[in-house]
């Protein structure tokens, strides 16, 4: 486990000797080696040189909730009921659960340096690395029940590209149903966790992660192809600033949706749809159904021309024919 003070004072970047860090820890020299090991073994390369200490080349770049908060507009800031930055846990998804099980606020936002079981869709795992990318679960009460929220991961979608785009990825888009993607490969991803009465109030907690500068660590295992808002172009930016901007487009699209639905977001699905008139594969349990991929109706379900005429899958894994 990753020391939080520890990572905060090599955070800048520059030589910390071994006894003045033992001294602002309260640790033995022992104890500070040990940690720094840890960071080590995390994949964060610290830097040892005999008389100077201890460094962490280009320091690490940390989130701050006060910071956050003071980059979003009052009127997002006010509709939250808590923004908080944890160090290490399993899955910000579940930090949120358990913080509504507990009861009483229902808009709570949480973001994480590292999960140490971060979740995916289908099952997977969600590879969460520490101090480089995003991990942020935001909580939203609906009512109308399990209804009021189809398509809401559509809509969140649209959002995270509309914040991957303000943050200068201009080739971001979307792959069915809410895969964010860029030249083909996955940027970030959604999850949604429903909990509540079918037709009754709900509460949706709404995970999402956006890859903003892996490290190539060889522990590091990706199943699909993967990139970063660095590789895809984005202007140097901190971690803080992405997390502003990804939390204020989710915010308002959850307002929008609640107004609108998914309809106040189609043109803009319509426009980031990277697979729109692309010949794909559906893979639904172990039949594949093939055709050509023509959008989205009203609840979210992909549209699919075949042979046999339109066909439409509420569910599925979707592939471009002919690419990887
Ligand atoms: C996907 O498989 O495409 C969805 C990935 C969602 C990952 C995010 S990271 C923050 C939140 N916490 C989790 O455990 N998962 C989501």
């Amino acid at each position: 486990m990753i020391d939080k003070a520890l990572a905060r004072l090599l955070a800048d970047g520059v030589f910390h000797s071994g006894q003045m860090l033992g001294d602002e820890l309260h640790l033995s020299r022992g104890a500070v080696w040990n940690r720094i090991r840890a960071l080590r073994e995390a994949g964060i390369p610290v830097h040892s040189v005999p008389g100077r200490g201890y460094r962490i080349p280009g320091g690490l770049d940390l989130l701050d909730a006060d910071v956050i908060r003071r980059r979003l507009p009052g009127d997002v800031v006010s509709g939250l009921d808590v923004l908080d930055v944890r160090h290490v846990v399993d899955s910000t998804n579940e930090v949120v659960m358990s913080s509504l099980r507990q009861g009483g606020m229902s808009r709570i936002a949480v973001l994480a340096e590292q999960q140490t079981a971060g979740r995916g869709r289908r099952g997977r795992a969600w590879a969460s690395p520490y101090a480089a990318n995003l991990y942020l679960s935001l909580s939203r009460e609906f009512l109308g029940g399990l209804a009021a929220v189809d398509g809401l991961s559509l809509a969140v979608g649209v959002a995270l590209c509309d914040a991957a785009v303000a943050l200068g990825v201009t080739s971001a888009g979307l792959k069915w149903p809410n895969d964010l993607v860029a030249g083909g490969k996955k940027l970030g991803g959604i999850l949604i966790e429903i909990s509540g009465e079918a037709t009754g109030s709900c509460v949706a907690v709404i995970g999402v992660g956006l890859n903003v500068a892996m490290s190539l660590r060889s522990d590091i295992v990706i199943d699909q192809p993967w990139t970063d808002l660095r590789r895809e172009g984005m202007p140097d930016t901190s971690r803080n600033e992405i997390a502003a901007t990804v939390l204020e487009h989710v915010l308002r699209a959850l307002d929008a949706f609640s107004r609108l639905g998914l309809a106040g977001f189609a043109d803009r699905w319509r426009r980031y749809d990277v697979i729109l008139g692309r010949p794909v594969d559906v893979l639904v349990g172990s039949a594949r159904i093939s055709g050509v991929a023509a959008g989205i109706d009203a609840g979210g379900a992909l549209i699919v021309n075949t042979d046999d005429g339109p066909r439409i899958f509420h569910g599925g894994e979707v592939s471009v024919r002919g690419s990887a």
